[in-house]
């Protein structure tokens, strides 16, 4: 109760002293109902009371046909209800439909938040329906050939905001990314829910929901990622390029391919930077191999080669840069293929040359839980750098019955506290 009313008192004053008029503005949205598209007054909304005010978006399902951005600054939105995204495959698919904000792969997005000193709340009965099934079915079809950077849009792009909150935000049945954080700073996301379950029997037991990440993190610093719970085919939360002071605790990631720290190296001109990653109570669980067959990570770090083999979206390696100071503790791991590798060789080609990309300080602390194959590490690094400085603390994955636990050191100097020998 104190610490309430202090935070309330607090409230009061700040709202006297900086914002007297604009901050006491509240918007308060319905949606319009089935047949009917709300996104001209959602954008009404939030362009009267994204300065300075208060926008409430109250239960229901409000219907999104067009891409949008919310601009907030100083700004509180209560989205109790879903802004549900039309499935119109090809209407989202003409590169005008949506943002390029994204650099990296030249992504897609249809809802950007930008601006500074926000806090979107959607209190765990509201956020995004984001209509994947259809989109799902589409690219599972033998004919589509699209590939990466196609245009299919992430569901949630936070871009270039400062001092931002996403609170207890649920995503269902994102066609593609969940989310993206790029070139922003000090954002929490406090409470996030991404579910990229098939429910088509067609598709029971096939991964028909690739690239359904729960995040990419790109060109940010202070980014927190509190409370997560990730179903989905594809990396549960990846770590790309200059992505510094990133804290994730309590995420737990169903089916895919588990944490990534990657692939780094992709631009050849571009060098990338990860730095301070500390991510603790991290679950890995497979789950039913109907709706997600695969559970292949745990947390997992990858580059580029050395050589260019095409180019972004799709091609490309031969991009430097290190990856520096990286702890991850206190993992429970569910039947997954593989808990941990370091790979180097993303679209590798024969003859290539070796990563120049460094990784180092990586610390894993009190890992436990199953593995479905027997290689418990496999750090497999480029010849012309090494990793450097990896610790390994209470480990403790038990491997297939009647199998020998492996740990693989490739190129990786200054491992300590394995629970065996490490064979290159
Ligand atoms: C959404 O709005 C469009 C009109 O822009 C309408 O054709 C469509 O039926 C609406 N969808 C739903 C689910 O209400
Ligand atoms: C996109 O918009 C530009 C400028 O308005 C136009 O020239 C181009 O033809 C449009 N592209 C498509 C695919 O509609
Ligand atoms: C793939 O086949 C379906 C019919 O099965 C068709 O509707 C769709 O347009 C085709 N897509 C491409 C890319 O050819
Ligand atoms: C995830 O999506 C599936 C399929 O739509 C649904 O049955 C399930 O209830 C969802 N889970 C959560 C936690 O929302
Ligand atoms: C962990 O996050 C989940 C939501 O994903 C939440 O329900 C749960 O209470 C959190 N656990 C703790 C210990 O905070
Ligand atoms: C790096 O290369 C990409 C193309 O692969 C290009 O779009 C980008 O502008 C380049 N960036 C710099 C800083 O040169
Ligand atoms: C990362 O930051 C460095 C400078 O700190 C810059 O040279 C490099 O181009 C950046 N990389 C990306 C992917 O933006
Ligand atoms: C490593 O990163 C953590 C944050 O995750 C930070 O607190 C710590 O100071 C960093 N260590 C070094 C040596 O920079
Ligand atoms: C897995 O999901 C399928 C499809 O929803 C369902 O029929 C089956 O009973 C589930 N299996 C288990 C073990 O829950
Ligand atoms: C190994 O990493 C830790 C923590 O990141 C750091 O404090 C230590 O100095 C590093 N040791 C070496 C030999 O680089
Ligand atoms: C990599 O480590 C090996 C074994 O410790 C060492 O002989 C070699 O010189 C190192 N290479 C580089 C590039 O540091
Ligand atoms: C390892 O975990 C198993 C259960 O999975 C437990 O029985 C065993 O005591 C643990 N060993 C250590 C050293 O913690």
């Amino acid at each position: 109760m104190l610490g309430a009313t202090f935070v309330s008192i607090f409230a009061a004053i700040y709202l006297c002293a900086g914002h007297t008029q604009a901050r006491s503005r509240t918007c308060t949205i319905s949606p319009h109902g089935v047949g009917l598209d709300d996104t001209d007054q959602v954008l009404g909304a939030i362009a009267k009371c994204g300065h300075g005010g208060h926008t409430v978006l109250q239960d229901g399902v409000y219907n999104i046909t067009r891409k949008m951005t919310w601009d907030l600054v100083d700004a509180t939105v209560d989205l109790h209800g879903y802004l549900s995204f039309v499935p119109d495959i090809e209407y989202w698919l003409d590169s005008n439909h949506t943002y390029r904000v994204v650099f990296i792969q030249s992504q897609a997005s249809w809802f950007v938040i930008t601006g500074s000193d926000f806090l979107v709340d959607a209190h765990n009965t509201g956020g995004i329906q984001g209509n994947g099934q259809p989109w799902w079915d589409f690219y599972s079809q033998p004919n589509e050939t699209r590939l990466d950077g196609d245009g299919r849009p992430i569901s949630l792009t936070v871009y270039r905001a400062q001092r931002g909150t996403i609170r207890d935000f649920a995503i269902q049945a994102q066609p593609f990314w969940c989310n993206c954080v790029a070139e922003s700073q000090s954002i929490v996301y406090d409470g996030m829910l991404c579910n990229a379950s098939n429910s088509n029997p067609e598709f029971f037991g096939t991964n028909i929901v690739p690239n359904t990440d729960g995040i990419d993190t790109y060109r940010s610093d202070d980014i927190s990622l509190l409370n997560w719970d990730i179903t989905c085919g594809d990396d549960c939360l990846a770590i790309k390029g200059n992505s510094t002071n990133i804290l994730a605790r309590n995420v737990t990631c169903r089916g895919g391919n588990g944490i990534a720290f990657g692939s780094l190296g992709q631009y050849v001109n571009l060098t990338d930077i990860v730095e301070n990653v500390f991510m603790e109570d991290l679950t890995m669980t497979r789950i039913n191999a109907t709706i997600q067959p695969n559970m292949n990570n745990g947390v997992y770090f990858k580059s580029w080669d050395g050589s260019v083999n095409g180019v972004p979206p799709t091609g490309g390696g031969g991009g430097g840069g290190f990856l520096k100071n990286v702890t991850t503790r206190n993992v429970v791991l569910n039947q997954v293929n593989r808990p941990t590798t370091v790979s180097q060789t993303n679209g590798a080609m024969a003859g290539d040359l070796p990563s120049t990309y460094k990784f180092e300080d990586l610390h894993f602390e009190n890992w436990r839980g199953t593995a479905l194959s027997n290689e418990v590490v496999a750090l497999e690094c480029s010849a012309v750098v090494n990793c450097t400085n990896i610790s390994f603390s209470g480990l403790n994955v038990s491997v297939p019955a009647g199998e020998t636990p492996e740990f693989v050191c490739q190129n990786a100097e200054g491992v300590t506290g394995l629970p065996g020998p490490c064979v290159a």
